[in-house]
């Protein structure tokens, strides 16, 4: 392969795996973000759950919440603009970290899955998921670690 041809080939490589990039963040609905805690209450801006696409917002219909304080993520699911279920992304059978597909939760490990209210859809595990009480105050989704 001459230079030439080294060089188109691989700016095509390059562009391509951009658009897919872009691609995928822009057919996203959910986002993890790193959220601040006061107190006993992680603090998660509503603002994160927005959209920007064109003059109509759009919601994401989920978020994944980080800390270094907690052991697992947590998972904030949207319903509507008042209905929010806060879960810890840990599987009730023997602990392992949850991945979200949508509004499910599975459990990599032995196949556990949770719906996006933490109740249980496949076992083996046979607990719900532990749900945390969410209020929502000044723009802000306060989610009780209590
Ligand atoms: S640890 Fe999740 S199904 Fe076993």
């Amino acid at each position: 392969m001459n230079r030439r041809k080294f060089i188109i080939k691989s700016c095509i490589g390059c562009m391509s795996t951009g658009l897919v990039f872009s691609l995928l963040e822009s057919c996203g609905t959910s986002k993890v973000l790193e959220a601040s805690i006061s107190g006993s209450d992680i603090i998660v801006p509503l603002k994160n759950f927005v959209d920007k696409n064109g003059d109509q917002p759009t919601f994401k219909n989920y978020l994944i919440i980080h800390n270094d304080i907690l052991q697992y993520p947590v998972c904030v699911y949207r319903f509507d603009e008042n209905t929010y279920q806060a879960l810890l992304m840990k599987c009730t059978h023997q602990g392992t970290e949850l991945q979200v597909f949508g509004d499910r939760l599975q459990c990599p490990a032995h196949g556990s899955a949770f719906n996006s209210q933490g109740k249980v859809e496949n076992g083996p595990a046979s607990n719900p998921l532990r749900a945390f009480p969410v209020t929502i105050s000044n723009n802000q989704l306060k989610i009780s670690l209590k």
